[in-house]
């Protein structure tokens, strides 16, 4: 890290705050300046908790010297604005997932991002789960062949009455499909190693009064002619209605063997058995992923390289889960450029 600190400011103290304010604090390169959010209530509590002042408007932590990279840990309609309000005051930008809510929105980031020279790291999460590396590791070692088939599938409880507002609104980035669907479509294109060239899909609300999804199905075929399905869902609440897959399964069916990762914890391999194949847990280490992440994002700016997480990949992230939405809508297969 060249020895240099690099200061951190999060712009907004919501659910997923607390794991940035830990990987400032703890990633060896960095330390917690301050944070802003707008909702005094959160505010008050982050500052109690990690003795950290934080401010209503945005722009002062924008305007402060000591930060040099700022978290946006906010509802996904204000990652474009707020993204391109730091590039502009010169910070790099550590943007949870997923970058922003369309492909033009994206566009409009990683030009900003570009023109003032500044890093625009997506915290995709799946890249940095151990399960995940290790599983990625595996493919490219050969050992278990070229990947052909996965399946992804994550059902879990959508939990309505705790959701903010602006959750439960498409036009704010609302719904399952841009919170959990781009960690299923990241891991997907993240373990198949190929990008996706063409989507079937549905992406619906069956089960609440909202106006966002609940409901996906898609089939992805990648680039050399492998392809994956993923179902997911947010399912209603209600006491015994028992959905509660957390993290999900995925299958990735290899030309000499299967991997198996459960609950984004757990790392399978197949192997020969007395009747045919059977399941043998792979060890994997446990990774604290946002401080990872961090630490990533500091070695780009230090060695001014190419963000670990490119931001090609997180645009074409973006740009099949849009595909995924028009397949829904107009019933066709949609191809994806980007
Ligand atoms: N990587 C993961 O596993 C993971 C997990 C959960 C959430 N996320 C991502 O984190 C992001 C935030 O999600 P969340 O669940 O924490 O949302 P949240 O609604 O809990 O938090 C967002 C916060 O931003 C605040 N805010 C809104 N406008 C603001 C403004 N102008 N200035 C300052 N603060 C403002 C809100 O008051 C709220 O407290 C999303 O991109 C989401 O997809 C990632």
């Amino acid at each position: 890290m060249g020895g240099r600190t690099f200061g951190v400011g999060i712009i907004g103290t919501g659910r997923i705050s607390g794991a940035h304010a830990r990987a400032a604090r703890e990633s060896g390169g960095t330390r917690l300046v301050m944070a802003s959010e707008v909702d005094q209530a959160r505010a008050d509590a982050f500052e109690s908790k990690w003795s950290c002042p934080v401010v209503a408007d945005y722009r002062e932590v924008f305007e402060n010297p000591d930060v040099d990279i700022v978290s946006l840990t906010l509802p996904h309609w204000l990652h474009e604005p707020i993204g391109i309000a730091a590039a502009e005051a010169g910070k790099h930008i550590f943007v949870e997932k997923p970058m922003a809510d369309s492909v033009e929105e994206c566009d409009r980031m990683i030009a900003a991002a570009r023109s003032h020279g500044v890093k625009l790291f997506t915290g995709h999460t799946e890249q940095f789960l151990a399960p995940n590396v290790a599983a990625r590791n595996l493919i490219a070692s050969g050992e278990v062949g070229t990947p052909v088939l996965a399946t992804d599938c994550w059902y879990k409880a959508f939990g309505v009455a705790a959701r903010p507002a602006w959750f439960l609104d498409r036009s704010k980035g609302g719904g399952m499909w841009l919170m959990n669907g781009a960690h299923m479509v990241d891991r997907l294109t993240y373990l198949m190693g190929q990008p996706v060239v063409s989507v079937k899909a549905i992406v619906q609300t069956r089960f609440h009064a909202i106006s966002a999804d609940d409901t996906a199905l898609a089939f992805l075929q990648f680039a050399d002619g492998s392809a994956a399905t993923l179902a997911h869902t947010g399912y209603k609440d209600h006491a015994g209605a028992g959905v509660d897959h957390i993290g999900g399964e995925i299958i990735i069916t290899c030309t000499e063997a299967q991997l198996k990762i459960v609950d984004r914890a757990r790392l399978y391999r197949s192997v020969a058995g007395d009747k045919g194949g059977m399941w043998q847990e792979v060890e994997v280490d446990r990774v604290d992923t946002t401080t990872a992440e961090l630490r990533a994002l500091v070695h780009n700016i230090v060695h001014d390289e190419p963000e670990t997480v490119s931001v090609e990949q997180a645009r074409h992230i973006v740009a099949v889960m849009a595909a995924c939405e028009e397949s829904s809508r107009t019933g066709r297969e949609i191809l994806v450029h980007a």
